[in-house]
């Protein structure tokens, strides 16, 4: 089974993600948990490239660096580990490309990012899609303290466009889940053990 998880930064996804982890643990099932973009070797260099502040990055070339962090997760990494019957959960996956980079960015067409996305997560889909919904607002608050990654900095109207994004992913996309990140984290919890668990 693979879970993924959206949402903006400060949304809380971390925090939930490491419930469900120990949860799907306790009921006996092996679990791994990935980070996007990241979860491998390669892949972490090219985060390093993608959120580094110093560098300026077109908007295409950020797209496909993305895209070819994902690809090499997932072929090295998520797909051996769903063959086993491993659940992965994924910290952000492609639908973070269509809000990002489609949506936030505008680097290309939202026709261009599906055909993308489904080329770099090699033809797999979530089962599940958690989207941990805040305002932009609630947002910053959040992560007023935090040093700002080169995406970080991208700015208010940025940001808008992202959240428009994923309310029109949750519309259209039947496995997206909505949680108002806003509720307190137990509450969460249980929504989303209600989701796993009604499909194990
Ligand atoms: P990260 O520190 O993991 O942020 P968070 O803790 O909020 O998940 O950094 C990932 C950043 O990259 C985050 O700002 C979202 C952005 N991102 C994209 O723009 N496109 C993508 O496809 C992915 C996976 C992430």
């Amino acid at each position: 089974m693979l879970i993924s998880f959206e949402g903006i930064d400060g949304s809380g996804k971390s925090t939930q993600i490491e419930f469900l982890r120990k949860r799907l643990k306790e009921a006996g099932h092996t679990v791994r948990v990935f980070r996007e973009p990241g979860g491998s070797e390669i892949s972490e260099r090219i985060r390093s490239i993608l959120l580094d502040a110093n560098q300026k990055i077109n908007p295409v070339t950020e797209l496909l660096l993305f895209s070819a962090a994902r690809s090499q997760l997932v072929a090295e990494k998520v797909i051996p580990l769903l063959e086993e019957g491993t659940v992965v959960i994924l910290d952000r996956f492609y639908d973070s490309t269509t809000a990002y980079q489609g949506y936030g960015r505008e680097s290309v067409p939202i026709d261009y990012i599906n055909e993308i996305n489904t080329i770099a997560s090699h033809q797999r889909e979530p089962n599940l899609t958690f989207y941990m919904r805040l305002s932009v607002e609630q947002a910053e608050k959040r992560t007023a303290q935090k040093e700002k990654d080169r995406m970080e900095r991208s700015g208010k109207d940025f940001y808008q466009k992202v959240v428009e994004g994923f309310d029109k992913l949750a519309e259209s996309e039947k496995r997206f889940i909505t949680l108002d990140a806003e509720k307190p984290k137990e509450i969460i919890q249980d929504q989303i053990w209600d989701h796993v668990s009604a499909l194990l």
